[in-house]
């Protein structure tokens, strides 16, 4: 795993660097994608799994995954979900304003053990967004990987983000897209499946000894998707998952973030289900 100490920049360790916003594009009625660049056109050096702190000047921080490959370029992307203070005045800026970036942070998805290997990834909700720089990763360098599956689950099929990119990797060959929505309003024209996530897992031809299962959802998500794992063979070694805790610093100084031993901003938020799996509060 990569973490804080090996591809951030000491400049951007405890002082947001400036950037300026390029693009926001509306996904949801609540979520929305942000791409932004560094002022001073260096690239932000981040990894798939990794989270920046973003600083909107007088408002204060937040932890937000990154939502873009570093393969696609110097412009980060983060799908934010207006939930309250930050994201609530981060969503009412548009192209030309600027914010504060510190990081990246935190370990990343460990694409050394996933090279050579079929990959399975598994996301519910806003858990797209940290997928979405996997996805777009494996898309760029699809010879390194083996068969490469995406699953996706959101509660009615307007609640899907980057519905764009879901059309597409479902088009595509280089990925197995299945996606389903736990329940379908009158008004919608969902042809696809209707069911929990985890009815996408027993249909798969999954050879558990060369997968690595990655699951990014809602913490209620984890542990039938587990189960489901296990029911194909799969061991804690093989899955890896991201967890979510509220942050302050992101650089393991406050210890908000704990998970009894853990820090989440430092030994997280991507760990080996075998590394939380007997700890407890983790999943
Ligand atoms: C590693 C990490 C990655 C994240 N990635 C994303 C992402 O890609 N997209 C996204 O939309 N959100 C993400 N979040 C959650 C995001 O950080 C919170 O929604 C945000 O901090 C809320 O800030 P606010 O000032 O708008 O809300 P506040 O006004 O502070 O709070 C509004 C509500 O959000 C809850 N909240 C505050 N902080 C967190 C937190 N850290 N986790 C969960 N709930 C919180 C509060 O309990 C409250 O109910 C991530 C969190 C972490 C720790
Ligand atoms: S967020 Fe401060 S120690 Fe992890």
């Amino acid at each position: 795993m990569c973490n804080v100490s090996q591809n951030t920049k000491a400049d951007s360790l405890y002082r947001p660097v400036l950037c300026r916003l390029e693009a926001v594009r509306e996904l949801t009625p609540l979520e929305k994608n942000f791409s932004l660049v560094r002022l001073d056109a260096e690239p932000f050096g981040h990894r798939p799994g990794q989270f920046v702190q973003v600083s909107v000047f007088g408002i204060g921080e937040a932890p937000i995954s990154v939502a873009s490959s570093p393969t696609r370029g110097p412009t980060l992307e983060l799908g934010i979900r207006k939930a309250g203070t930050l994201t609530g005045a981060l969503h009412k800026m548009g192209p030309g304003d600027e914010i504060g970036i510190r990081g990246p942070f935190g370990t990343c998805f460990d694409l050394e053990a996933m090279r050579g290997n079929d990959l399975l990834m598994i996301s519910g909700g806003c858990g797209l967004a940290p997928m979405r720089a996997l996805v777009q990763y494996c898309e760029d360098r699809r010879q390194e990987f083996g068969k490469v599956t995406l699953l996706y689950g959101s509660k009615t099929p307007q609640d899907a983000l980057y519905k764009e990119d879901l059309a597409h990797w479902a088009r595509s060959d280089a990925i197995d897209c299945r996606c389903t929505v736990d329940e379908v309003l009158n008004c919608d024209a969902w042809q696809g499946k209707v069911g929990l996530i985890t009815r996408l897992i027993p249909p798969l031809e999954i050879d558990h000894k060369k997968t690595i299962a990655v699951i990014v959802g809602p913490p209620v998500m984890y542990k039938f998707v587990i189960s489901e794992l296990h029911n194909k063979g799969m061991t804690n070694d093989d899955i890896i998952v991201s967890l979510e805790r509220h942050m302050k610093c992101g650089v393991g100084k406050c210890g908000h973030c704990t998970i009894e031993h853990l820090y989440c901003c430092l030994d997280g938020p991507v760990f080996r289900l075998s590394q939380v799996a007997g700890v407890k509060g983790a999943l």
